[in-house]
């Protein structure tokens, strides 16, 4: 549809080795435990996050959602970034599943710290819904693709423990924060007692994401995943895509970060164009438009070939991964050139 699509990281088809490593995969009745490509995708999630089990699902929406839910008692209160996932993009579904309430927290790039949590926190009273979970999103999509400092999750971290509270990351993109900071993943989930993470984003994967957490936890992810209707059967044919992904992709993230930051380099020499360049960490560059054309420019760039998302007539997002090399950068920064 689009010769280079900048919209997602969503988008990138398997490669020619990822597809033949599929259709030689071994699968068997996931929902008997017997698809051993699943098994060793689980286990090897595990290992890389430093948890006792993994768990392998369809989305990282159903992989938050579960995650929320082990970690949540009805009426709990989950505090989380105004600009996460699973408070704009997930069809409000912690009231549904964990039926618990979002407190979004405001803060740069998506990025809270402990004192916005301690200002917020309820008193011990029959009032208030109780304060029970912290969420990370890293690296966080409306932020920017920002990676978090280091410290301010081991901050937020100490006060869960301090004050009987839990912590859920959303590592839908944690392998580009994992190589932007060179903190391994297990470190960034050490923090955390549940981490969901996606094979289909930066990965290249073509589907399916993971929980991670105590054997317990996961053991109750499972009958979540259960009631939810995301036990597949011969998994494993998608599973094989996640694994391969997991195993060769990692390291090419580098080259998409790289490339993004050229983009925001680049576009952010027009004058109607701001780009918060101290904040291209990773893959995502958010371009502000002064002038309010956004709209009409992701229609003249699709007009071209170009794929990319406008949000607001002010905001438009650019996504660099594995289908876009540094050609494809090139041809949509003449196109953005000529039309802006
Ligand atoms: C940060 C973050 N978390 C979770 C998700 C949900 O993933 P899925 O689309 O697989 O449900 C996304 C999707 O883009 C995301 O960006």
């Amino acid at each position: 549809m689009f010769s280079v699509d900048l919209r997602s990281d969503t988008v990138t088809q398997p490669t020619r080795e990822m597809r033949r490593v599929i259709a030689e995969t071994e699968v068997g009745d996931d929902v008997f435990a017997e698809d051993p490509t699943i098994r060793r995708l689980e286990e090897r999630t595990a290992e890389l996050l430093g948890k006792e089990r993994a768990l392998y699902v369809p989305s990282g929406t159903m992989a938050n959602q579960i995650a929320l839910a082990v970690l949540a008692k009805p009426g709990d209160e989950i505090f989380c970034s105004e600009k996460a996932h699973i408070f704009n993009h997930e069809a409000g579904s912690p009231s549904i599943i964990a039926r618990a309430q979002l407190h979004p927290l405001p803060g740069e790039r998506g990025i809270f710290t402990r004192p916005d949590v301690e200002k917020r926190l309820r008193p011990e009273d029959h009032h208030f819904p109780p304060s029970a979970i912290i969420e990370i999103e890293n690296t966080s999509n409306g932020g920017g693709g920002s990676v978090w400092p280091l410290d301010t999750v081991k901050d937020l971290r100490a006060l869960a423990v301090e004050r009987g509270m839990r912590t859920h990351l959303d590592g839908a993109r944690l392998f580009n924060a994992a190589v932007a900071s060179g903190v391994p993943e297990a470190e960034w989930s050490a923090h955390a007692d549940t981490v969901a993470v996606c094979f289909s984003k930066g990965l290249g994967a073509p589907v399916g994401s993971a929980i991670a957490g105590s054997a317990e936890m996961i053991e109750e992810a499972h009958r979540w995943r259960k009631r939810l209707g995301g036990g597949m059967r011969q998994a494993g044919i998608i599973a094989a895509g996640a694994l391969y992904a997991l195993e060769h992709h990692r390291e090419l993230l580098a080259d998409d970060h790289r490339r993004a930051r050229r983009l925001a380099e680049e576009l952010n020499r027009h004058d109607n164009v701001e780009v918060d360049l101290e904040g291209v960490h990773t893959n995502i560059v958010w371009l502000n438009f002064l002038d309010g054309r956004a709209f009409e420019l992701m229609e003249a760039l699709a007009a071209r070939g170009i794929g990319v998302i406008a949000f607001s007539p002010d905001r438009m997002r650019l996504v660099t991964h594995l289908d876009v090399d540094d050609g494809g950068v090139e041809r949509a920064l003449q196109a953005f050139h000529e039309l802006l």
